[in-house]
């Protein structure tokens, strides 16, 4: 039996030393070449591996990233275990990267940015946090966490997902049926949903028409989402007054596309959470105790929801 890694060398020495140490039993493999594909139990990699068939004893395969979406789940055999990461740095970094970009909307920052470049100095609008009401799509592990950071701003906080939730001090919308009434209320939109076909190209003309005029937009989620072409024209006619985007599609994106130079965005490249391996090595040796004594694991993937 055996775990094979597959992700860089410097997380290798991480993961392997915290191996070592929590489950010495379980050999720790990064080399798929000097390992007999049969004692593959456990998987951990960003992709599938074009020879997947190959491991026909796997039992789960831990993504090295909250998302699964560049798995294709119709090869996976249903056998084995498709688990999203889970871990405190993500969630850490994601809270620091969506109170970041909140806070740059809510005192216009694209604007300022705009004056440096032509050294204008001059004070532009204000409005309290109190005033700003910023909402979230996507209520699951991240989504919960940035509201938890956002709340001692002070914003007016509302959430939207699938199943109905209940969150202390944040209006929960649910369902396509509460997705218009969620939207008219919200100045900052963050998007934190999981890539499925459902939520492909949500972010479209349709969705911003439906935002108070002048919102801003926060996009963390998954570059596809995103109708870029419905975002600039919404962005140029002050539908939408600014946008901070860490995903794009494609990504990269490429060094001549409009949405590098428009003044009313920032851009980040995929990095508003990165997985920390100290914190991951740790759930994932968790995972694999709760696999072998039967319970549930953290993070498994639900195929038919595709997330
Ligand atoms: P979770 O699976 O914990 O949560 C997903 C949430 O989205 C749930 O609340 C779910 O609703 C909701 N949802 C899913 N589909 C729909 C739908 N069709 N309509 C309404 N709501 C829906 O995921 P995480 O919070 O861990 O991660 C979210 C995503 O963030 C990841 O999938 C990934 O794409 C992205 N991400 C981006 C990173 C970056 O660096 N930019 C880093 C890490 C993640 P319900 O609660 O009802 O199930
Ligand atoms: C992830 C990501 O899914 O970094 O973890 O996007």
């Amino acid at each position: 039996m055996a775990l094979l890694f597959n992700s860089d060398a410097e997380r290798a020495k991480i993961f392997a030393a915290e191996f070592a140490r929590e489950l010495p039993s379980l050999p720790f493999v990064t080399d798929a070449g000097s390992v007999n594909p049969a004692a593959v139990r456990y998987l951990l990699t960003w992709t599938a591996p074009s020879d997947l068939e190959r491991y026909v004893n796997l039992e789960v395969l831990f993504s090295v990233g909250a998302g699964v979406d560049q798995f294709a789940l119709d090869r996976l055999p249903k056998t084995v275990k498709l688990v999203r990461m889970i871990e405190d740095g993500i969630t850490r970094m994601m809270q620091e990267y969506v109170t970041l970009a909140v806070l740059a909307l809510h005192r216009d920052l694209p604007g300022y940015l705009g004056q440096q470049s032509v050294g204008d100095w001059r004070g532009r609008p204000v409005r309290q946090a109190t005033e700003r009401r910023v909402g979230v799509m996507g209520l699951g592990n991240l989504g919960q966490a940035v509201l938890d950071r956002l709340c001692p701003f002070g914003f007016p906080l509302c959430g939207w997902s699938r199943s109905p939730h209940e969150i202390p001090g944040v209006t929960c919308y649910n369902g396509d049926e509460g997705l218009s009434d969620f939207l008219a209320t919200q100045d900052i939109l963050i998007c934190l949903l999981p890539l499925t076909a459902e939520t492909r190209g949500i972010l479209d003309a349709s969705l911003f028409t439906k935002l108070p005029s002048g919102a801003g937009l926060v996009h963390a989620g998954r570059g596809p989402q995103l109708v870029t072409g419905a975002l600039v024209a919404a962005l140029d006619s002050g539908q939408l007054s600014g946008a901070v985007l860490d995903v794009t599609d494609p990504e990269p994106l490429p060094a001549d596309h409009p949405l590098w130079r428009h003044p009313k965005v920032i851009i980040t490249p995929h990095v508003a959470s990165v997985t920390q391996p100290e914190t991951a090595a740790k759930t994932v040796i968790a995972n694999i105790r709760r696999h072998e004594a039967g319970l549930d694991v953290v993070g498994l993937i639900d195929r038919d929801r595709g997330y």
